[in-house]
């Protein structure tokens, strides 16, 4: 071999193993959810390299923390090092707020006057100068470093790890701004309980994904999962049921003690985890039904007097909370009065959903009760509805007296619902629609759209076992919350938003429950955020596999199939 054909070789294996700026994977920042406006030009990039600076207000907490969030992403996704440098004048990265009113009361006006959506808005814009983000909030910033972040993943940094790491990012100017101002995603922690790392997790997921309220559904027949101080053995004895079924109610146990619940500290540690990524905790405490799990500590608080074991297997219990019993109220005001304590949200969640009334029929003391308010069945709502009514109402007095709002299940509607509550629709879309006639706010969660804890294949051999239906990626993706055949325009503005449920009676351990979240978290994430007029289905899936190959670094589950 001559020495020439040999260099020759040795440049071509040289050339193949050292990555080119061309060979880097292009940024076009398409992620999920895709931002309102990207506007590209591919023929300019500007080269992000290891040591360039991030300028940013140092003197703003939760923007330093922002932007100590892009570092990191930066490093985990493109291999890059950046340094914070507050007062770099000439860094590549900078996030600045734009310039509000000098006087702090026309500043904090001009802030109240924003919609939910201008508050979380933000622009980004490369070109040769570096990467330039603009927003009226931290939180448009952390939402922006977020579409960095994703734009990002799997970027090959050419000489990652070595000194001179950079990427090419093509000149761009993208406004973004989501649609809806309600963006939620509901964990039951009842039927199974999760420790906090995987609530942050799971915070972490919904926040990628630009969603900004947690439902966490706290309490049910199969255990009660939130200390209440001064009712120190509701939590420690609610929690724990004796086994727990196995499969669909099948009869047969695992014989094994189950429980677990959240010290008043750690919802405090959720509570702030959450809002350093811009997401409010809305806790659920539901009631009056669904309620073994407080009946089984104090029996007298039901119709029979007991005993009430904490349910072992799934389903509605019969037996609620009596509502003839003045202790009841009481009890409910202590649980509810601690909740508010320690969850700081405008929104609480009292669920009201399946409450059988068979006991009340029977119970002397609801039937008292109904008496002394005079209830009458009207020929649409039955004694014991009026009942249930009746409840919800003193709740939601006694929310609005601490400043807050009554989130309820639709079954809140049947008797008719005060101002200021909130209907979260979940049997399909007509308690919603009929709310936002009534002009009533509406979180729409048809479980026909939104119910996560339905299988999303249709081949149940190539997933775990759920409780029923069929709910797919695309059936998500294809959501339509504001209904425009039934509702006006006027009658829209009543609806806050989309909310994915993810109910756990067959979700037992945290890997299922991201199985079960991703991807359709992604899809619906593009019905919170997107314009309706942006939605494609076949573009969304194409823009997937980046997300993909985001979780599979990250080390999270998730569906690989998609129907
Ligand atoms: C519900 O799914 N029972 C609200
Ligand atoms: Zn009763």
């Amino acid at each position: 071999m001559n020495k020439i054909h040999l260099t020759g070789i040795v440049a071509l294996c040289m050339a193949m193993l050292m990555p080119t700026a061309a060979d880097a994977q292009r940024i076009d920042y398409r992620v999920i959810p895709l931002p309102t406006s990207v506007s590209v030009d591919t023929t300019k990039t500007f080269a992000l390299t290891d040591g360039m600076t991030i300028a940013y207000d140092s003197s703003n907490p939760a923007i330093s923390r922002n932007a100590q969030f892009l570092c990191g992403w930066v490093k985990d996704e493109a291999g890059i090092t950046l340094r914070l440098a507050p007062t770099d004048k000439k860094a590549a990265v900078r996030l600045v707020l734009r310039k509000a009113p000098a006087k702090s009361s026309k500043k904090a006006k001009a802030l109240a006057d924003m919609s939910s959506q201008e508050l979380a808005s933000y622009d980004i814009a490369v070109d040769k100068t570096g990467i330039l983000i603009t927003a009226n909030t931290d939180e448009g910033l952390f939402r922006a470093a977020q579409t960095l972040r994703k734009s990002l993943v799997s970027t090959k940094a050419s000489g990652a790890g070595s000194a001179s790491a950079s990427i090419q990012m093509p000149f761009v100017t993208i406004h973004d701004q989501p649609r809806f101002a309600y963006r939620g995603v509901m964990l039951d922690c009842a039927r199974h309980f999760f420790a906090v790392d995987v609530i942050k997790q799971y915070i972490d997921m919904m926040a990628l994904h630009g969603c900004n309220q947690l439902h966490w559904h706290l309490t049910e027949d199969q255990g009660w999962r939130f200390e209440v101080k001064s009712l120190p053995e509701l939590a420690k004895r609610g929690s724990i049921r004796q086994q727990t079924v196995l499969g669909h109610n099948t009869g047969v146990y695992d014989g094994q003690r189950y429980g677990g619940y959240y010290t008043q500290e750690q919802c405090r540690e959720v509570v702030n985890y959450a809002a350093e990524r811009y997401i409010n905790v809305i806790p659920e405490i539901d009631l009056p039904g669904h309620m073994l799990g407080a009946l089984h500590v104090y029996p007298h608080l039901g119709c029979t007097g007991g005993p009430y074991p904490v349910w072992p297997h799934w389903g509605v219990s019969r037996d609620v909370l009596c509502v003839g019993n003045p202790e009841t109220m009481t009890f409910l005001k202590t649980v509810v009065g601690e909740l508010c304590d320690v969850f700081p949200s405008k929104y609480i969640h009292i669920g009201g959903d399946e409450c059988p009334r068979d006991r009340w029929k029977q119970c002397p003391k609801c039937q008292a009760k109904a008496k002394e308010l005079g209830l009458t069945d009207d020929g649409k709502h039955s004694v014991e509805s009026q009942l249930q009514t009746w409840v919800n109402h003193e709740m939601e007095a006694f929310l609005r007296q601490r400043g807050r709002d009554m989130i309820g299940w639709d079954e809140v509607l049947e008797g008719g619902l005060t101002d200021g509550g909130i209907v979260m629709s979940w049997r399909g879309i007509k308690g919603g629609i009929e709310a936002a006639k009534q002009h009533h706010r509406v979180i729409m969660s048809p479980n026909s759209y939104c119910y996560i804890d339905y299988y999303q294949l249709k081949d149940h051999n190539r997933q775990p076992d759920a409780i029923g239906g069929y709910l797919p990626v695309s059936k998500v993706y294809s959501f339509e919350p504001l209904v425009p055949d039934d509702l006006s325009e006027e009658e829209q503005q009543y609806i806050l938003g989309p909310q994915v449920n993810l109910w756990t009676e067959y979700v037992a351990y945290p890997n299922h429950v991201f199985f079960m979240l991703l991807p359709r978290l992604d899809a619906i994430s593009e019905v919170q955020w997107c314009q309706s007029s942006q939605k494609d289905f076949e573009d969304f899936k194409m823009r997937l596999p980046r997300m993909k190959q985001l979780y599979d670094r990250l080390g999270i589950t998730y569906c690989r199939d998609i129907e």
